[in-house]
């Protein structure tokens, strides 16, 4: 009786420091809303003022388009869910070698696991249908061998392998039900999909009524793209009614999922969003519209719905982006799209607070104080725990 006791206290402490139970695919995203932390800039605030940032609006899913060290270092011990990008420019060389992809694996990944939580690898973004043809050819290779390099190291449960899409690898995605993938996409989208099917990865999507929008102004109603009351489009084969494009391009991409032999595949929103400020014929682009199109997504988002092709696959979506990027290339609007300016502070209010200087370094303070005090505290009791466990079983 005495040692059964001592047996069962044994392993009741065992367990109480086991991580949970892993899912059997990777879950690489908490909750519903997440956002995309591009850094094509020379203004925005450090790593470490983000991490600030992103805790205190209890955003907890973050996309990056490379793997720079010093931001892989400001995620470390924060809980953040970090997918890293591995950028276009290195996919020729990854799908030629597969001993470059282990290396690129383990210095931007595994060296940072477990205590940054990197949970995905974004494979090259919106190479398909892009204009770097020669791209299109190495996707593949590249996915394959970092998948493997990831495996090989026993890493596959934890890090998910994806690869972003933007709305050039689809023809007509209107009504939605109609959509299938581009004719001279296909021959490269069907084995990449085969392999995700085989991995358990999502679709991921790029996703943006802004430039849908802006694309054919006069046959859209900006309050469709804005999730404001219309009312809405009806899809006649699907009986199916829309009344936001967001959920209209969602469904488009199950769509032409279901039509290429993926009925199952779910679709994961990888980047959207709306710019403040554009040029001239950017009309559609402005604070107003921006603060209208992310409040309602936001909304949208917490409702943690499906859309009416997919009622059960709960849409989640990271949301482009954090900052305004000065240094992007492109019309202005390009480098408007942020939820933050530069400085930190709110760009708009959705509901957000940004960083403004006094509050923001208390508060990061305030941060990395209870980071080093909650391991404190973990590790004082660990030590009396295991003496007792200890003593229980000499005895
Ligand atoms: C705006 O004008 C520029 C320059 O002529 C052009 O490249 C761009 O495609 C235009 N944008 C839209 C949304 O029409």
């Amino acid at each position: 009786m005495n040692n059964f006791r001592v047996f069962s206290l044994f392993v009741y402490v065992f367990l109480l420091f086991l991580p949970p139970i892993a899912s059997l695919t990777v879950q690489a995203f908490t909750g519903t809303y997440g956002i995309n932390y591009g850094r094509i800039a020379d203004n925005i605030p450090s790593p470490d003022e983000v991490v600030t940032l992103l805790r205190a609006a209890k955003i907890k899913n973050v996309r990056i388009y490379d793997a720079e060290h010093s931001v892989l270092k400001a995620f470390s011990g924060t809980g953040l869910e970090l997918v890293v990008g591995l950028p276009n420019g290195l996919l020729k060389d990854m799908s030629a070698n597969a001993d470059h992809a282990m290396e690129w694996v383990k210095e931007n990944v595994q060296a940072f696991l477990p205590e940054t939580h990197i949970c995905g690898i974004a494979v090259g973004n919106e190479v398909l249908g892009g204009s770097d043809y020669e791209l299109w050819g190495a996707l593949l290779g590249a996915v394959k061998n970092i998948y493997n390099a990831v495996k090989k190291l026993n890493l596959d449960d934890v890090v998910q392998i994806t690869t972003a899409h933007s709305q050039a690898v689809f023809s007509n995605s209107y009504p939605p039900s109609s959509c299938t993938f581009r004719d001279n996409v296909v021959q490269y989208m069907k084995p990449l999909l085969e392999f995700f099917a085989q991995v358990g990865s999502p679709f991921c999507l790029n996703a943006y009524p802004f430039l849908a929008y802006m694309s054919d102004p006069e046959n859209i109603d900006i309050n469709y793209a804005l999730f404001k009351s219309t009312q809405g489009i009806y899809d006649p084969k699907t009986d199916l009614h829309y009344d936001n494009m967001l959920d209209a391009q969602i469904d488009a991409a199950y769509a032409a999922l279901e039509n290429a032999g993926y009925k199952k595949m779910e679709v994961v929103v990888t980047e959207t969003g709306w710019a403040s400020r554009g040029d001239e014929n950017e009309s559609a682009a402005t604070v107003n519209n921006a603060r209208t199109y992310n409040y309602n997504l936001r909304k949208r988002l917490a409702k943690k719905k499906g859309t009416p092709l997919r009622p059960k696959n709960v849409v989640k979506a990271y949301i482009f982006a954090a900052f305004n990027e000065d240094l992007k290339p492109g019309a202005t609007s390009e480098r408007n799209f942020g939820l933050f300016k530069a400085d930190g502070t709110i760009a708009y209010d959705i509901g957000f607070h940004g960083l403004d200087s006094s509050s923001a370094k208390s508060l990061l303070l305030y941060l990395k104080d209870s980071r080093s005090r909650y391991w404190f505290q973990f590790r004082s009791l660990f030590l009396p725990i295991s003496v007792a466990t200890l003593l229980l079983l000499l005895r």
